[in-house]
């Protein structure tokens, strides 16, 4: 890695300009950082043709990391199996750049409890992370249509199973570590159904003697959607396949009471760049006006520089400083509790609507 940082930035589309942007400017307050942004996505089936050209994607695998906003839109919605599709964009990144682990963490900011679905004492001391799978499964598999009959294979090899659980056993492990609590990992399968389930179990299983440190449960999908809804602050470590991650951890991104806090990190091989990204999409419903909520992009910025660029410092701040702008009571419209200002709630300050700039502002001065 030279000095400097070089990050892609990849807006995409719908909001993902704007969030891109505000985590720019965010970015170049905290350092010097080299940026080259380029087309995914819906923009990029529109001047090219397709959603991710190879220019775009020998350009990621050259940076030191790269960063998402969001990819898709109803203009490029179509069952069509020939047309190009937006989200190819994103699936070809990942493939082509290797990107077996994706990390999702939800910690629910504490100025927040308040707008999750659940009851507070619910959700109280939630802090789990998601370890899903990112190149194989359902969504590499084999596909296609035979006149009126559709088929998607899900394949899953002993040695992608393998890296993958090793990747939440050591997140396990680090997250436990100087905290005298206990790693604990959840493995999510279908094991009473699926013939890949059954090989991911017994292969998790097998890695488990070279952690002993880390408790080993095995969950049945259906069955850790329902105890992620009932009993989520118990969760430590799940990890799981792509289709069930995709779910699962949208599932876990509304404990938090909004889609539009989480970030991710997509990784792959040591010392290769990794990709970062907010969980959620495009929100084409909300694009251009200036509403959108950046701060799932500023974790994900954060995520970036503590997983890609070897800055934890600074993505503690990051995370520090978007925990006290939510404690102030400014929210992005997303964010707020039945949809208007509310009165203060206890001892917190009044919830007031921001935009994107003033909640880039705010997060700024707060750094
Ligand atoms: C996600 C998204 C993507 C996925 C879509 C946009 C292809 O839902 O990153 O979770 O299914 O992986
Ligand atoms: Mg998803």
């Amino acid at each position: 890695m030279s000095d400097v940082p070089r990050i892609v930035l990849l807006p995409g589309d719908g909001i993902g300009p704007e969030i891109v942007a505000a985590a720019r400017r965010l970015l170049e307050a905290q350092g010097e950082f080299e940026f080259e942004e380029h087309l995914v996505g819906g923009c990029s089936i529109d001047e090219y043709g397709v959603a991710l050209t190879d220019g775009v994607l020998a350009a990621c695998r050259e940076a030191d990391a790269v960063l998402l906003g969001a990819v898709g839109g109803p203009k490029w919605d179509t069952t069509d199996p020939a047309a190009p599709r937006p989200e190819q964009g994103l699936l070809g990144l990942r493939k082509g750049m290797g990107l077996y682990a994706n990390l999702r963490p939800v910690r629910p900011s504490p100025a927040l409890v308040g707008s999750s679905p659940l009851r507070e004492e619910r959700i109280a001391g939630t802090d789990l992370l998601v370890v899903r799978e990112l190149t194989g499964g359902i969504y590499f598999g084999a596909s296609g249509r035979d006149g009126d009959v559709a088929h998607d294979t899900c394949e899953y090899s002993v040695g992608e199973i393998e890296r993958i659980a090793r990747t939440g056993f050591e997140a396990a492990r680090g997250r436990a570590e100087g905290t005298g609590d206990s790693a604990h990992v959840t493995s999510v399968d279908k094991a009473n159904v699926l013939e890949t389930s059954r090989l991911w179990r017994e292969t998790v299983s097998g890695l488990a003697s070279d952690y002993p440190d880390v408790e080993l449960e095995h969950l049945l999908v259906d069955n850790a959607a329902m105890q992620l809804v009932s009993r989520p602050a118990d969760f430590d470590v799940i990890v799981t396949e792509n289709l069930f991650g995709d779910i699962l951890s949208d599932e876990s991104a509304m404990l938090t009471g909004s889609l539009g806090m989480l970030p991710s990190a997509s990784l792959g091989a040591e010392g290769e760049p990794g990709l970062f990204e907010p969980v959620h999409g495009s929100a084409p419903d909300i694009a251009g006006q200036g509403v959108a909520n950046p701060l799932a992009t500023f974790l994900s910025a954060a995520m970036m520089l503590r997983h890609g660029l070897g800055r934890g410092n600074v993505a503690v701040r990051i995370e520090a400083a978007v925990d006290a702008v939510l404690e102030r009571g400014l929210r992005t419209r997303d964010l707020l509790v039945g949809g208007a200002a509310a009165a203060s709630q206890g001892d917190r300050p009044p919830e007031r609507e921001v935009g994107t700039e003033a909640i880039t502002e705010a997060v700024l001065s707060v750094i």
